[in-house]
């Protein structure tokens, strides 16, 4: 309520800051945002050596795309690479328009080399950060931006109006072709080779490269002034730390929904998500770094480097060293799940949180590592993810289509609403598997119902956190716990009045995770965890939102250039 109020105080101000706003690199009053996307193999230098890349018009990280809500954005997309390609705009909605959602083989097949395809949506309802990366393959190592949603024009921020805006994209980066990574690791049955750096807008940054500073990258600022930070974790496998030297910073924003205002050291943002935060300007003038380095509260991999950026007061010469922040330990779960307890809706008048509070349908996810039989592997395995013991079998068409077509054989709606076999999700390590099925199997959600899904994770192999993305919603996250959910205690601790409200969730080490959503958009929305590391393995299924009675709630004809396959 205090952030509301502050709103309104602001509101006689608000032409002061609107040069702020004309920013936008495109025409801001036209309603149509149009871009043009050139996928293309472009050389980049990081960690003193050149590589060939895939990247979106030779930029790394590749292009922002600014938009107003209510706008309609027309991205298109031609791939001049050798790898088939699709784009996906994380946490845009894509109300009845799954076929702009990208994700491939789901809501359509990938866009082969020399072909194009028209991206084409509107941003309705939502405001303030999400991004787009490729979804095929580990392509979206280096093929990713940002999406800057700016509010209607003549609206204000619901906190007080930054001076400036940044966007802060943290990555992954290999030294190796990632495609080449992935499929070594795949054909050995292990884990693929971890990323060689982090990196800040597509820079490691003078910590891990012995390379000058020109693989830093800075942020100039001015004294008394705030920022907007726009904090996007496109890494691939790595949920992340970041923090500024000597700064506070103020979250007001997750995954484009305004959250309450609270002020932190550090913050955590996991694969997927995206945080928004006000930062001043307000200590000495000098040089300060920022820096990302992976959350990990179980030993799995060491890959423990840290990206740094500059956040570089005005005036003050290159010479001076820059002082580094504190950054969480790596397995810091205390810090982890503190931070992640005071996430909280704005839930103002302007912004309520319409959480469901009446539930029509239960859902029961567990999320399971294990091995399966492979003769001519490493250990005589292969490593692999499954939901419900099932490990999801990518089809050869997009799903959305055989849905819209009704095409038979494509995929089974026979996923199961809880495990068919429950134990102790989180007890002692379980080496044998519990028989791990495969299948592309969904389930069928009606239209307009109240969901509830709980993700469990469980200890088959070993526990780890997995950061959960839907396609097509934004979710309430109600609750969360380590350990096993328990039915008769757990939902009466359920925050039903100011969940954070988001797209992507992580689930704590060995704990759960309870979401709810209102099943409003029809279509076939993928549901994976965000770390590529598990999607590849078959951490992954999709919801069938069926259509409703009326013609505006049914999912929309196809474009004619849908990609074939
Ligand atoms: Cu950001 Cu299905 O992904």
């Amino acid at each position: 309520m205090a952030a509301y109020r502050y709103f309104l105080l602001l509101g006689c101000i608000s032409f002061v800051f609107i040069g702020f706003h004309g920013l936008l690199p495109v025409p801001d009053k036209s309603p149509i945002k149009k871009y043009h996307f050139d996928v293309q193999v472009s050389n980049v230098s990081r960690l003193c050596r050149a590589k060939a890349i895939v990247t979106v018009n030779g930029r790394f990280p590749g292009p922002t795309i600014y938009a107003r809500e209510g706008d309609r954005v027309i991205v298109n997309v031609t791939n001049h690479s050798q790898y088939n390609i699709s784009i996906h705009w994380h946490g845009v909605k894509q109300y009845r328009n799954g076929w702009a959602d990208g994700p491939a083989y789901i809501t359509q097949c990938p866009v082969q080399t020399g072909n194009s395809y028209i991206y084409d949506f509107k941003v309705t309802g939502q405001r303030g950060t999400l991004w787009w990366h490729a979804h095929i393959l580990w392509l979206r190592a280096t093929v990713y931006g940002a999406i800057v949603i700016m509010p209607k024009q003549g609206t204000l921020f619901p906190f007080p109006q930054p001076d400036r805006e940044e966007e802060i994209l943290l990555g992954e980066w290999w030294n190796a072709d990632v495609e080449e990574v992935e499929r070594q690791g795949d054909s050995l049955g292990l884990p693929p080779n971890v990323s060689d750096a982090h990196t800040i807008n597509g820079k490691p940054g003078t910590l891990v490269s012995t390379c000058s500073e020109k693989h830093t990258f800075a942020m100039e600022v001015e004294s008394g002034k705030t920022y907007l930070l726009r904090i996007i974790n496109a890494a691939l496998n790595d949920e992340l730390f970041f923090a500024i030297a000597g700064h506070n910073m103020t979250v007001v924003e997750i995954d484009a929904v305004y959250t309450k205002p609270f002020t932190t050291r550090a913050l955590l943002i996991g694969p997927g998500q995206t945080t928004n935060v006000l930062v001043q300007a307000n200590q000495a003038p000098s040089r300060y770094f920022m820096a990302a380095r992976p959350f990990m509260d179980v030993p799995i991999a060491i890959d423990n480097k840290t990206a740094t950026a500059i956040l570089h007061y005005k005036g003050i010469p290159e010479t001076v060293l820059p002082l580094l922040p504190q950054l969480p330990a790596p397995n810091d779960t205390a810090f982890a799940l503190a931070y992640n307890e005071k996430l909280r809706s704005l839930n103002s008048p302007e912004f309520p949180a319409k959480v469901p509070l009446k539930i029509d349908r239960s859902l029961f996810y567990t999320i399971g590592l294990g091995r399966n039989p492979c003769p001519t592997c490493v250990n005589g395995t292969r490593l692999t993810a499954s939901l419900n013991n099932i490990s999801f079998v990518m089809p050869k068409v997009g799903l959305l289509q055989a849905h819209y077509h009704k095409i038979k054989g494509v995929f089974g709606t026979d996923f199961p609403d809880q495990p068919s076999t429950p134990f102790n999700y989180t007890g002692v390590p379980l080496t044998a598997n519990l028989k791990t099925s495969r299948g592309t199997s969904l389930t069928k959600i009606a239209y307009n119902s109240n969901v509830e899904l709980v993700l469990q994770d469980t200890n088959l192999l070993i526990v780890e956190s997995h950061p959960f993305h839907l396609h097509g919603y934004n979710f309430f996250v109600v609750g969360t716990g380590v350990g096993n959910f328990d039915p008769a205690k757990d939902p009466a601790k359920y925050n039903l009045i100011d969940p954070p409200e988001r797209n992507t969730v992580g689930i704590p080490t060995g704990g759960w995770t309870t979401i709810r959503f209102r099943a409003d958009n029809p279509g076939v929305w993928f549901l994976h965890c965000h770390l590529e590391l598990h999607t590849s393995w078959g951490l992954k299924t999709a919801l069938v939102v069926e259509d409703g009675p009326e013609s505006d709630q049914t999912v929309l004809p196809p474009p004619k250039d849908l990609p074939p396959c």
